[in-house]
């Protein structure tokens, strides 16, 4: 593939980028790198007049990148126009984390539901370039139900493997719908994860987790967007959860590209939240040691990962953008939750860990309380239902449910309506 190869970072090992490889020899996950030299030319001006294009390359907020994101034909790109999420001002939210203000760029409003579509339209469109057929991936939910309808757009046979009864239902139900193959595996995500390294090696079907070093460029396009979104104006923050890792070793190496290339002035400090249940990442970079996996427990399922991939590149992106990382305990992810479902905008579970860091964060100074701050709200509150109704009904257990606005029941008359109303 003419201007990107791969590179493993620890021995500095190149591969060719048309190979089906993830790992290098010696087992690390691979960048793809590509050859900024002769991408020199390359202005702001260029992405921002795709924004008036009606070609559908441009209209897609990962393709309207594309010399950042994989040298393939246009003909080979499987795409959904995703991205273009908004970038909200949120007043009611900055008050309550601390801030002056606080901007969220929501990617649950992304064609699936969650930022895995921008990773997702990347590694289909390498699974058709390479002349693939069946593409599989672990999930905690949202990686199938993106990977499920990518995949059917591109009449290949999508393969999930999820842990039995561990996923938020309106995942599992896209998976269902979209047409995939759904195992439902014995164990948790990290099994899974392990089980289906095995079995696309063993199998020959690509793997679109984040292991594939071309779903991390897709979701670099979240960093492209936000940066456009601002005019290029680069913010002091941003924010995002953290799970397998790849989507802010996905920011980080973005950002470095564009500075690398003069279109930014600086770099944006990063700051990844983990659950307090699930923080192996937390606990590495704390102690500046090597990640050791953990068993992970936390309600937000879709970062309940214990032995998270990408965790060296993860840390990589950390150190070169100065930035932190920080847990939350589940008590706070559902307050966070709260204010951010009470505000009009909603998103789930996991999504709020980026909102309660961000509260955590400045109370503890690391956060200056008039810095310019963006979080990321990876996915849709439509995602997790049940933990919705639950917290609002009251029969989530075990937690105070200080916010919660449960429904009443009432007869169907006009006075039963005004007493209601009254109360
Ligand atoms: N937020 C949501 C809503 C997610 O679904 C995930 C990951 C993350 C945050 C963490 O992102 O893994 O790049 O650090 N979900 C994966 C999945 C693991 O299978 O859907 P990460």
């Amino acid at each position: 593939m003419k201007g990107i190869h791969l590179r493993c970072d620890r021995d500095g090992s190149t591969y060719d980028a048309s190979e089906v490889r993830y790992r290098s020899t010696l087992g690390e996950p691979l960048d793809v790198v590509h050859d900024l030299t002769k991408l020199a030319g390359l202005t702001t001006e260029t992405f921002d007049a795709r924004l008036r294009s009606r070609n559908p390359l441009d209209r897609s907020g990962v393709w309207r990148f594309r010399e950042l994101i994989a040298p393939i034909p246009d003909k080979d790109v499987v795409t959904r126009r995703e991205g273009n999420t908004n970038l909200y001002d949120t007043p009611r939210v900055a008050s309550w984390v601390g801030l002056d203000a606080l901007q969220l760029k929501h990617e649950g409003e992304n064609p699936t539901g969650s930022f895995k579509d921008r990773g997702m339209t990347a590694a289909i469109s390498l699974a058709k370039s390479l002349g693939m057929s069946r593409v599989a991936c672990a999930s905690t939910g949202n990686t199938s139900a993106s990977m499920a309808a990518y995949a059917a757009q591109a009449g290949m046979q999508g393969i999930v493997f999820i842990p039995d009864g561990k996923i938020a239902y309106g995942k599992l139900s896209q998976a269902l719908a979209y047409g995939a193959r759904t195992l439902q595996i014995e164990g948790d995500f990290d099994d899974a994860m392990t089980l289906v390294q095995e079995v696309c090696d063993a199998e020959g079907i690509y793997l679109v987790n984040s292991i594939n070093p071309f779903r991390i460029e897709g979701q670099k396009a979240i960093g492209f967007e936000i940066l456009q979104d601002l005019g290029w104006k680069v913010p002091d923050w941003i924010v995002l959860p953290g799970g397998n890792l790849g989507n802010n070793s996905a920011l980080a190496k973005g950002m470095q590209e564009l500075y690398a290339l003069g279109l930014i002035d600086r770099l944006p400090r990063i700051a990844v939240i983990q659950a307090a249940g699930a923080n192996p990442l937390f606990t590495a970079w704390t102690a500046g040691n090597d990640v050791v996996p953990v068993k992970a427990d936390t309600l937000a399922s879709a970062i309940k990962i214990g032995a998270p991939v990408s965790w060296r590149k993860s840390l990589r992106g950390i150190a070169a953008c100065n930035g932190v990382v920080a847990q939350a305990t589940d008590q706070e992810i559902l307050d966070a939750k709260a204010q951010v479902d009470a505000a009009g905008i909603g998103a789930e579970p996991a999504s709020c860990a980026t909102v309660a860091g961000i509260k955590m964060l400045v109370k503890q100074g690391v956060i200056a309380h008039d810095a310019h701050v963006v979080g990321i709200l990876t996915g849709h509150l439509l995602k997790d239902p049940d933990l919705v109704v639950g917290y609002h009904q009251g029969t989530l257990k075990d937690f105070d449910l200080t916010y919660a606005n449960p429904p009443t029941r009432i007869s169907s008359t006009l006075a039963a309506v005004q007493a209601a109303l009254e109360d």
